[in-house]
């Protein structure tokens, strides 16, 4: 299987302190120097297959955006490397990237935020096509975006209207259409589904799914929740503090997770037990703050089996199985 995106210890910081007055403080009496930075990706390494899901799964604020942004150069890395279909991508300027751009698109959490209210849903599909001239004229941008409006379950009487006429579901379903619109091989998808009523996400997962079969492309799929990442991924990161500590196939993950943070998330992770809810167990305590790292392995404060090594050293990634990998001093 050929690799269309592959991350080499991927780094992003954000500069918190903004202005020198910003960045005095008195210590000690002392007038001193201090910047505060926001060490959002710390080192992070994956692949993404062709026509396969990678999904990054972790609490909110541990760097999955940041990274996502960062692969799709909407930021700069800070360091490591980053290779989209054998070229090296990391250092190229906004010109350079252009090419690449068309190739790569972004579902968003909330689609009605990227969607603009004013304009009919059929421009929105088109514009892009237009844009990147994969259509020769108006007509034939419309016929292509009716096409794409009938895969996503979007009917042709419906493409006039405007975002504020359809339900949160069929809003994303207009969303995945406008990154379908310029025939991309590779998906970032953040949080599709996070913003949707639990039953009608696995209608967007399986839509997602299905025009993957179809038109084989990429995701890289992001998510808080395992649950929503079980039925659509192929490979999982599961990410803590701006690192992956655990990275493997699907079944690696669900059926012999082995990073205490991945069964603190699968314990916490709803499941059906008889017609309950089963919501137990969730992971306790705070994610430390990403402006001040924690020493050795960064989740030493909530884990259960923490020893002392765990407070002093950083744990190196292992390969316990062929393709699972485990950062943490128990293995
Ligand atoms: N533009 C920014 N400036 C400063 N800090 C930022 C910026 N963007 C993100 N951060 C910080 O970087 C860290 C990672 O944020 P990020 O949005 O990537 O997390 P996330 O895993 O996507 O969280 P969520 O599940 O809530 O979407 C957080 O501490 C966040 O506050
Ligand atoms: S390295 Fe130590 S603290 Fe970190 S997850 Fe493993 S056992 Fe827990
Ligand atoms: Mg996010």
């Amino acid at each position: 299987m050929n690799t269309v995106l592959e991350v080499t210890n991927l780094e992003q910081k954000f500069q918190l302190t903004k202005t020198y007055l910003d960045s005095l403080k008195i210590r000690k009496g002392r007038l001193v120097r201090e910047r505060k930075i926001c060490h959002a990706v710390n080192g992070i390494s994956f692949k993404v297959a062709e026509g396969e899901t990678f999904s990054l799964v972790g609490e909110s604020g541990c760097g999955k955006s940041t990274t996502a942004r960062t692969v799709i150069k909407l930021l700069e890395p800070h360091g490591g490397k980053i290779v989209f279909n054998g070229t090296d991508i990391t250092n190229l300027s906004r010109r350079q990237f252009l090419p690449f751009r068309k190739q790569i698109q972004m579902i968003f959490q909330d689609p009605y935020a990227s969607l603009n209210p004013r304009d009919k849903v059929i421009d929105i599909v088109t514009a892009p096509m237009l844009l990147h001239n994969i259509v020769k004229s108006k007509k034939e941008a419309f016929d292509l975006g009716v096409e794409i409006f009938r895969k996503v379950g979007i009917r042709e009487e419906q493409v006039s209207r405007f975002p504020h006429q359809f339900s949160g579901g069929q809003r994303q379903r207009i969303g995945i259409a406008r990154a379908l619109a310029v025939n991309p091989s590779f998906i970032v998808a953040d949080e599709p589904v996070s913003a949707l009523d639990v039953s009608i996400q696995a209608q967007i997962l399986n839509l997602l799914m299905d025009l993957q079969s179809e038109f084989g492309f990429s995701y890289l799929f992001i998510a808080h929740d395992l649950a929503v990442v079980r039925h659509i991924s192929n490979f999982i990161g599961v990410m803590y503090l701006g690192m992956i500590v655990e990275q493997g196939t699907k079944q690696h993950i669900f059926e012999n997770p082995k990073h205490p943070y991945t069964e603190a998330l699968l314990a916490s992770t709803p499941r059906i037990t008889g017609d309950n809810l089963d919501k137990s167990k969730p992971v306790t305590g705070e994610i430390p703050s990403p402006v001040d790292l924690p020493s050795g392995c960064y989740f030493h404060d909530r884990c259960p089996y923490v020893k002392p090594e765990c407070r002093e050293i950083m744990p190196p990634e292992k390969e316990v199985e062929r393709g699972h990998w485990v950062s943490c001093h128990l293995y």
